[in-house]
This record gives C-alpha cells, structure tokens and sequence, in this order.
C-alpha cells in the first residue's frame, strides 16, 4: 500500500490506458465542454501571425513535427529531464523550431476561457496549424479532436522520422509510407512550402552543386547564402512565402525548388505529373492538402477518456469522467490551487497513516464514493466517543482546513 504514493497517479495511468481502446477523433470533441475553444485558438493564431507572417509558417510546421514522432502527441513540447530527451534538440528541431511561446500562450488563454484544463495541447498543434493556414489565405477544414498528450519523448526518433531536406523522392516516398501516408500526401503535403523559409546551409549544396536548377534562380540564392558562413541567413521557400497559394509548384516546374527535397518532387519522377497539376489547380492542391493534413493529424493518436497535458513544463493525468465532468465552475486559479492542496494532504495523510481504511477503499476502487455518514461511522469507530476533548479538536481541525480550502 505505502508505494501507492502520489496522489493515486498509478490508479488513474491504469483507467486512462484502460479506456485507450478504440475511441475515434471527432471535430465535435470539446463542443459540450468548451465551445469558447477554437475561436481562443484561432484569436491567439492571428495575433501571432498578424504580428508576424512568418509565425504561420513556424506552426503548421510544429504539427507536422509533432505528428512524425511517435504520432501527433505533443511530444514535441516536452522539454529535457532525467528521463526526457527533447525531440526540441533533434536535427530537424534545434535551432529551427519556432512557435513554442504561442502554443504555451494558446494554453493558458484555452484553459482560462474553458475554466479547466480539459484541451490537450496535441489538439491544440492540430488546431493551431490548421488556423495559421486559414490565416494565410489556405483552405480550411474540420480538425478531429480528443488527442491526448504523451509524457514521453524521443529525441532519436525525431533524428531518424523527420524528413530531411536532402532526402531523394525514394527516400521521401519510403518516409511517408512508414507514417502510412501516400505520394499523393507527400507531394499535398510538401506543399506547405508555399509557406515560410529556409537557412542557408539547408539549401547550399542545392544552389552550389545541383544541374536540376534554374541559373538565375540559383544566382539569387547565392548572394545571401555564401559558400562558407551565413548558415542561418533565410531564403523564401516559395517567392510569395506568406500566401498560401501555388507559387511553390509553380517553383518546382520552372526547376526553383529551393531545398533538395523540393525540387526531388518534379526531377523526373513519379511524382511530376501531381505536381504539374497542382501548378495549375489551386483548387485541387487545397482540396488534397485540407484532406492530407487530416490524415497526417490522424497518425498514431492517443485517445480515450483521461486527457494527458504537458506544455506547461507540468505532466498530469486526469480521468475526465470522474473528476472533471461535475467540477463546479470555480476560477480557473482556485481550481489549481485545490488540486494541489487535495495533493498535498493527500500524500500527507499517505505517507503518516499507511492503513487509513478510506485511501485503501479509494485506491482499490476508482468508483469509491465517500459517503458523509460513512465518514461519520468511521469517524466515531475510530475514536470509539467523538465527544472526547481529543475528538472535538480533531474536528475543529478538519472544520478550519475545510474552511481554509473554500477561501483558497
Ligand atoms: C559541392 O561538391 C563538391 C565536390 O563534390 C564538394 O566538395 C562540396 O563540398 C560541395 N559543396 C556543397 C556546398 O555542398
Ligand atoms: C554550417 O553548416 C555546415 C553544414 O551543415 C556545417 O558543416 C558547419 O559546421 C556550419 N557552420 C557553422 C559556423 O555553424
């Protein structure tokens, strides 16, 4: 029993894994218990990218990273501990990925509105990418919800799951098929690259050494990416890298992808043909790149009833049906605060009455009730005579903790 520490962590792990089975993503998720979600998200979104265009960009690309790790998890956001080894500080990350601050922002601006912490923040990747698209002139589209959040991260995953900007088509094409997606994924997806930019020492061997490359184009990527230094100077992915639109196929056909990987896409391929058509179809590209981003949020997702949340540098699991569905609407502050005092006198009580009956009852059955007259009884079985002097403090005691806990 006494290893049972931490407020009955293990018991929920157990219920939460438990109800892991079969539960399928739904846009409706958070409809009954935060309706004032996705406009908080999407607010936030075009604040950030209204600040700064590029940030639509940084986000849509958070997601994809988070999704190819393990699946869309928010693994990602998980920073280094004793037993974490951030995928913040893998390749394709460190250095590059950008947009934290956002999604830490989105977070505590969806909690306060929801008055609980009942959004999970691979959700919020999801939604985020998805309204950073939107905000950028992109298509729109239903993002499926009731992700959980991992508690663990792979910093060796993220080095060998990542696509890497120098990765051929085979390779691309294999990449995406381990992710269960398909060329036509890989090349809707790809497309994303009509967004945003790239360091100069992604590029530099493209610009320096490669035959499938407009001169010009590469004359003018050369003036801010030197052959030695400036690795972190930007260059455009597309000319028009804050407006979703075809400007990145068109690229690719006039042989001015500007990454490896890009222009691998169009270089003779089974893949030329899709990417003409997208060149001249914008309509087409955003139908497939709405229906791809859904798949890609689909992979490997945790779901069920506990909700995991991590962005805050803080892991909890919390089985919604018992805790939080008939939560009372308290500020979303005092709500943290009883939480954390419930823990505390909760391993206080643990760790000084190893045998106290009640914490057995609990810790046994999840769907233990304690009942007030049950209390009562116990309390009197106990003490044998409440109205002893020692029995009344004690109950002044409970009164004034009580008391102390409501004005919390
Ligand atoms: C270009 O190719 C040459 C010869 O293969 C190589 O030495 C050089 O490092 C390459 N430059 C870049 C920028 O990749
Ligand atoms: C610039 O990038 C190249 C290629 O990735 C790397 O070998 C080199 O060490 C980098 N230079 C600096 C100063 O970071």
């Amino acid at each position: 029993m006494a290893s049972r520490g931490a407020f009955q962590l293990n018991v929920l792990l157990i219920l939460a894994f438990a109800a892991t089975a079969f539960s399928a993503l739904s846009p409706y998720y958070y409809e009954h218990v935060c309706p004032e979600a996705l406009p908080t998200i999407k607010r936030v979104v075009e604040a950030a990218v209204y600040n700064e265009r590029r940030m639509g960009a940084s986000l849509l690309r958070l997601h994809f990273h988070d999704c190819f790790v393990n699946g869309c998890d928010a693994s990602l956001l998980l920073d280094s501990t004793s037993t974490i080894d951030s995928e913040k500080n893998s390749r394709a990350n460190q250095n590059s990925a950008r947009g934290f601050e956002v999604i830490d922002q989105i977070k505590i601006e969806v909690d306060k509105i929801c008055r609980r912490p009942v959004f999970s923040c691979a959700d919020i990747l999801a939604v985020a990418a998805r309204d950073s698209v939107v905000a950028l002139g992109g298509p729109s589209w239903m993002v499926p919800l009731g992700r959980r959040d991992s508690t663990t991260a792979s910093r060796t995953q993220a080095d060998s799951d990542i696509p890497s900007p120098l990765m051929d088509l085979p390779a691309l094409i294999e990449n995406f098929k381990r992710q269960g997606l398909d060329e036509r994924d890989l090349v809707a997806l790809s497309g994303a690259h009509t967004l945003g930019f790239a360091q100069c020492f992604t590029f530099r061997g493209r610009i320096y050494n490669e035959t499938n490359i407009d001169d010009d184009f590469a004359e003018e990527r050369r003036k801010t990416c030197p052959r030695n230094g400036g690795n972190t100077t930007l260059a455009p992915l597309d000319p028009s890298p804050a407006r979703f639109d075809t400007g990145y196929f068109n690229n690719l056909v006039e042989e001015e992808g500007l990454l490896h990987s890009d222009q691998a896409l169009f270089n003779g391929g089974s893949t030329d043909e899709l990417v003409k058509a997208y060149s001249e179809n914008a309509r087409a590209f955003s139908a497939d790149f709405a229906k791809s981003m859904v798949k890609m949020g689909n992979i490997k997702v945790l779901t069920g009833e506990a909700v995991f949340w991590c962005c805050l540098g803080l892991c909890l699991v919390v089985p919604l049906s018992l805790i939080l569905r008939d939560m009372p609407s308290y500020p979303f502050d005092k709500q943290v605060k009883i939480v954390i005092v419930t823990m505390a006198i909760h391993n206080y009580i643990r760790r000084h009455a190893k045998c106290d009956h009640h914490f057995e009852k609990i810790e046994n059955d999840p769907n233990f009730i304690l009942e007030d007259n049950d209390r009562d009884d116990d309390f009197q079985e106990e003490n044998h005579n409440s109205n002893t002097p020692g029995a009344r403090e004690v109950k002044k005691l409970r009164d004034s903790i009580a008391a102390s806990l409501m004005r919390a």
